[in-house]
């Protein structure tokens, strides 16, 4: 399938009752083919009006992070594990996550990225199947995977957007 096709089919799905809530589904942007691809953890309130990630606050720390490392926004793919925004931001449920999942592993097919940046637990999880970012971060997993802190994690203690942009910098150089 394209992107095109299965961002629609993403912006048409019901699957779930997340889908009765939502005002847009947030399929992600960016290139196709992607070399980085960053994956996140659901839409929030800005996303859901917008139908387009990380635009509010932990987005525009993340464009700021990009920056220090060097890489612009339009350079990687920006999408999160959950395409619609829980009920009052609360984090998705395991159902939600498993119907949800065939996406991510859809889009990652087609976009076919050199390295998956998994920010925050729920992406780690929802993709390698581990809990614990603080001691799985800055690490290459299975050749593709890298693990760092979500955005929004950074914007509760800024003494961790040092490691968070040091992260991003390994997924554009990773052997350096
Ligand atoms: N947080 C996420 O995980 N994804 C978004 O798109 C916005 C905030």
């Amino acid at each position: 399938m394209d992107l095109d096709r299965l961002h629609e089919k993403i912006r048409l799905c019901q699957l779930c009752d997340l889908s009765l809530n939502r005002i847009k589904a947030v399929p992600g942007e960016g290139p196709c083919p992607a070399e980085i691809m960053l994956v996140g953890e659901a839409p929030g309130r800005e996303e859901d009006l917008e139908g387009r990630p990380f635009v509010g606050r932990a987005g525009r720390l993340l464009d700021k992070a990009l920056a220090e490392a060097d890489l612009q926004r339009y350079e990687v793919f920006i999408t999160s594990v959950i395409k619609c925004r829980p009920p009052d931001n609360r984090r998705p449920k395991r159902h939600e996550i498993e119907t949800c999942r065939p996406y991510l592993e859809a889009q990652m097919k087609v976009l076919n990225p050199r390295v998956v940046c998994l920010m925050g637990n729920v992406a780690t999880q929802a993709v390698l199947g581990k809990q614990g970012v603080t001691s799985l971060r800055g690490q290459i997993w299975q050749d593709r995977f890298l693990v760092t802190y979500h955005p929004a994690a950074v914007l509760r203690n800024r003494n961790l957007m040092k490691d968070f942009v040091s992260d991003l910098r390994k997924a554009k150089m990773p052997k350096d």
